[in-house]
């Protein structure tokens, strides 16, 4: 396990997957009844932006900074109040991690299980939840944690499946956790982030997909640099299972501007698009 999640802390990708989590969390928090947030590759939960790694790459540069210091964008106003809870007047130094931009939307009776199996990252994730009563971290292996955790008592909430890609099989595996989840509860909204280096692996995943039988699957495509090289991350998608009504919608006028305040050449690529419809 080499990855560590604070070299690419509120990078482009981090800024995307966050604005999307926000808003699925927000529309779960319209109903008063209780829901379940489960991360299955949960990370440190809280990055500080001046430390050595962060600042080795600076790629929360081209990406939270830029939205930090420019117009606010209607719609993302949930997500830059989670990222400002974190940080004290107009300097931006800490950057939130999944689970602590989803506590920010968890009310009194709603509740959090984090996973993360790196040793250093769960210590962490242990310490900046440690008097938290909604929330249970605990060092364990994300995809059988979709077998433990599932289907959750309160029947309603959502699934983020975000794991580092470092494995040639992490397709493969994320498809065979997402069967088993499936198969425990039908019902959930499952959030899954993927990298686009190249098209190929990307079309094959959807393709899986699709020939799962699964349905209503939204997908959503941001990649602020060309896709023509294998060797960066040019882009990132989500795929939403069950997303609330309408967030198609919102996402085909929120993501052009995103992009426009986030792309480095006039090449940004967005997509929104109904991968399997109801
Ligand atoms: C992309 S990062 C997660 C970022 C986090 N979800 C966020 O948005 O802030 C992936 C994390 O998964 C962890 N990880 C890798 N393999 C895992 C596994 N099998 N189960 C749980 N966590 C794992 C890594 O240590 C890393 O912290």
């Amino acid at each position: 396990m080499n990855y560590r999640h604070i070299y690419h802390a509120g990078n482009f990708a981090d800024v995307f997957k966050h604005v999307l989590l926000s808003l699925l969390l927000k529309s779960l928090s319209r109903k008063e009844t209780p829901f379940f947030y489960l991360d299955t590759h949960a990370g440190a939960g809280r990055y500080d932006l001046n430390s050595v790694a962060a600042q080795k790459t600076g790629e929360y540069r081209d990406g939270i900074l830029r939205l930090w210091n420019s117009q606010l964008l209607p719609g993302i106003e949930d997500y830059l109040y989670a990222v400002r809870a974190l940080n004290t007047g107009n300097t931006l130094r800490c950057y939130p991690g999944s689970p602590r931009l989803a506590r920010y939307f968890l009310r009194p009776q709603d509740r959090a299980v984090l996973l993360e199996l790196h040793p250093d990252d769960c210590a962490q994730l242990k310490i900046e939840f440690a008097r938290d009563t909604q929330v249970s971290v605990l060092r364990q292996d994300g995809y059988a944690g979709l077998k433990a955790f599932l289907p959750p008592r309160e029947r309603r909430g959502l699934v983020l499946i975000d794991p580092p890609y470092e494995s040639e099989r992490e397709f493969q595996q994320l498809m065979e956790g997402l069967r088993e989840a499936r198969a425990r509860w039908e019902a959930g909204l499952f959030v899954l982030w993927y990298p686009i280096k190249s098209r190929s692996p990307v079309e094959q995943f959807h393709r899986a997909l699709v020939s799962s039988g699964i349905r209503k699957i939204l997908l959503a495509e941001f990649s602020p640099y060309p896709e023509d090289s294998d060797f960066r991350l040019n882009g990132c998608g989500m795929v939403m299972i069950n997303p609330p009504w309408k967030l198609d919608e919102t996402l085909r006028s929120l993501l052009p501007d995103l992009m426009n305040v986030l792309q480095l050449q006039p090449v940004g690529r967005t997509e929104i698009n109904w991968l399997v419809p109801e």
